[in-house]
């Protein structure tokens, strides 16, 4: 990947040239946009990319002998390859493109659930997790008689390693674990949780939805066995996400949904299956966004995962010291180690409240659960406002966040 001029590395005014979406006033402000976690922006070479395919090269992948097909074929193989390259994967079949995070997970916990999950089998999931990574082992377990176990957290909002060293047992089956925490931006040891849970010979999937954008990933290094992305996150489209499995757990999985491209050969009394990566994308896949995914990996690295998350981790400490000195405001997730995600409440104040009037100053933030309930359960609270931070946020959007919180405060607080 060719690197950008270095005048561009992390200038966030250059960088912000490539979004033409946050050059816009809403209701009236400049749009500040801080919902990174939920969605990234997109930069115009990833616009391009999905406006070139269909202006173009619009044809079915992979079945055509024509020139488009031949093409567009070219143009989503080359995006598996830039995938495996981003996380140092050690062979291109090893990347399964599904719709996102939500989808990988749902696909592993189906195939490799069907055929690996037994009755008396434990599956190991943290008390972090999305929504998406505790559905999909719940209806496992439920089916397989397996049982289901939380590793707890502190107060700060991270996981007790001696209480996961505890719950690992020679039943331990699988250990399900976001590498950051969405709504907490808990960054999670994920290198000591595999260690650990090879040790008990468990397999471990890694939801990395909200590291993709924002740190590097090598997956060989880490040892992990899966590993889940969402392009939404980093930058690229929606609907399109990375399963990364290792080669030999793949091979030994049953596929997740039957139909065209995962067949090796259909007759009426019996079907094979296709080689990996394609035994897992049946159907025709979303060809242009995943065309577009490549230039949003390439603009990630270009950028380089160094610069990124020094800026991201400066903008952090900023937004934390500021908005966590305002009065009525309590910062909600303090690990030691996070990503650029900042949860807070107001005493005596719905976050939607905060959301909504935070919104008329064009300032974009989530409010609510987050897709984490049980969490939220533990820390005793309905939800935060979050915001969540991305190569383009500047200190200045800071500021700003932070001036419009002091009159929202103020005006609550008088009323
Ligand atoms: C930690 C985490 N896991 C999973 C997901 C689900 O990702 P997607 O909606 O892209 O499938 C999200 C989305 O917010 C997330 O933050």
């Amino acid at each position: 990947m060719n690197a950008l001029p270095a005048v561009l590395t992390l200038n966030s005014a250059l960088i912000r040239e490539e979004f033409a979406v946050l050059n816009q006033k809403i209701n009236g402000h400049s749009l500040v946009y801080l919902d990174n976690a939920a969605t990234t922006q997109k930069p115009k070479r990833v616009i391009q990319a999905l406006t070139d395919y269909y202006e173009r090269y619009n044809a079915n992948i992979h079945r055509g002998i024509h020139t488009l097909a031949e093409k567009a074929t070219l143009a989503f193989e080359q995006t598996r390859e830039t995938a495996r390259d981003f996380i140092h994967a050690a062979h291109v079949e090893e990347i399964i493109f599904v719709r996102g995070v939500t989808e990988a997970i749902n696909l592993v916990a189906s195939s490799y659930g069907e055929s690996f999950i037994a009755e008396g089998d434990e599956v190991v999931i943290s008390c972090l997790e999305h929504h998406s990574n505790i559905v999909p082992w719940q209806w496992v377990c439920e089916k397989k008689k397996a049982t289901l176990k939380i590793i707890p957290i502190n107060d700060r909002g991270e996981i007790e390693m001696d209480e996961f060293i505890r719950l690992l047992s020679s039943h331990t089956k699988l250990v399900a674990v976001n590498h950051a925490s969405n709504s907490l931006g808990t960054l999670n040891p994920i290198k000591e949780i595999i260690r650990h849970s090879h040790a008990r010979r468990a397999v471990v999937l890694i939801d990395g939805a909200q590291t993709g954008a924002h740190m590097e990933i090598d997956v060989q290094d880490i040892d992990c066995d899966f590993y889940c992305l969402s392009a939404h996150k980093m930058y690229g489209p929606t609907g399109v996400g990375i399963l990364y499995g290792k080669k030999a757990l793949l091979e030994r999985m049953p596929p997740y949904q039957g139909g065209g491209e995962m067949i090796r050969e259909v007759t009426f009394n019996k079907t094979s299956y296709n080689d990996l990566p394609y035994k897992f994308e049946a159907g025709t896949p979303n060809i242009g966004d995943v065309i577009a995914f490549r230039y949003a990996m390439e603009f990630i690295a270009e950028l380089g995962h160094e610069n990124i998350s020094s800026h991201e981790q400066e903008l952090l400490a900023y937004a934390s010291a500021k908005v966590g000195s305002l009065p009525f405001v309590t910062l909600i997730g303090k690990a030691k180690e996070k990503v650029g995600v900042l949860s807070f409440i107001v005493d005596d104040v719905h976050p939607f409240d905060i959301g909504q009037m935070l919104d008329a100053r064009g300032i974009a933030v989530r409010t609510g659960h987050h897709c984490t309930q049980p969490l939220f359960a533990r820390l005793g609270i309905n939800g935060t406002v979050r915001i969540s931070l991305a190569v383009y946020n500047t200190e200045a959007e800071i500021d700003l966040l932070v001036d419009a919180l002091r009159r929202i405060i103020n005006f609550l607080k008088q009323s």
